[in-house]
């Protein structure tokens, strides 16, 4: 079994780590459709993504990616209505989905709005029948791109929150321990799958926890935990959030 690689690039601020990222996504979205018909990406809510994905929404990356190649679906979700301030899709649609050439049916929403023991189940078959079980008999995503909060935790698997109605190890019930706001989260399992993991985390707030995930006691945290055994784990980090680490290497 492959070891993952772990590699991290640290970026003085936002508008520079957003210019890397569109690049990357249009040169390993061009990489990943050289050997498959579409792609699958997952993405993560919160208030990280609108600042990089924004960048894919102008020249020339309008143009030159293949959009209707690309499957885009979500690592979580907010119970809530995709109207809702809260929404994680509704939030991305308004600045990105609204901005880009994806098909309709690309777009792979967790319906916030449905009873969650019903969506979670609902969300996993859309999972199985678009992204198949390629791997460990696990659905396998192209890449998943990652948030992380201040606490440690990714997508939504919380630390001491127990994840219900998990569905054949691929989606489950979660809840936010701190607004006890009820979640819908892909598992640890089908993240650890995927061929790119990427941690987009910027923010001085994170300053520690990124530093432990990366530098200390990695498993202490859900976002420690993430390692894509047979993939590339990566963080995109600004300088606020990496300066413990920039530290550590000088030491
Ligand atoms: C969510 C996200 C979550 C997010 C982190 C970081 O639904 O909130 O999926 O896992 O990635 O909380 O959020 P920020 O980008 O807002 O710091």
């Amino acid at each position: 079994m492959m070891d993952y690689i772990v590699s991290y690039n640290v970026f003085s601020n936002i508008e520079e780590l957003g210019n890397y990222f569109a690049n990357l996504f249009k040169d390993r979205s061009e990489e990943l459709l050289r050997n498959k018909r579409n792609i699958n990406i997952a993405l993560s809510g919160g208030s990280t993504p609108k600042l990089y994905l924004s960048k894919l929404t102008g020249t020339p990356f309008l143009q030159n990616i293949d959009w209707n190649r690309i499957h885009f679906f979500w690592v979580d979700e907010r119970m809530v209505p995709p109207t809702d301030i809260m929404s994680n899709y509704g939030s991305i649609k308004e600045f990105f989905f609204d901005k880009i050439p994806v098909p309709e049916e690309n777009i792979h929403r967790i319906k916030g709005e449905i009873v969650p023991q019903l969506e979670v189940r609902r969300y996993g078959n859309e999972i199985l029948n678009n992204v198949g079980k390629k791997r460990n008999n696990l659905p396998e995503f192209d890449w998943i791109l990652l948030g992380m909060g201040n606490d440690g935790h990714t997508a939504s698997i919380f630390q001491n929150v127990e994840l219900k109605d998990e569905f054949q190890n691929i989606t489950a019930v979660s809840k936010n321990p701190e607004t006890s706001q009820t979640r819908i989260t892909i598992t640890e399992a089908i993240i650890n799958n995927a061929d790119y993991v990427t941690f987009i985390i910027t923010g001085k707030d994170k300053v520690e926890t990124v530093f432990e995930i990366l530098k200390g006691d990695k498993k202490k945290y859900p976002a420690g935990r993430i390692n894509p055994v047979n993939g590339i784990l990566e963080f995109l980090l600004d300088k606020e959030a990496a300066d413990m680490l920039i530290e550590n290497e000088k030491l």
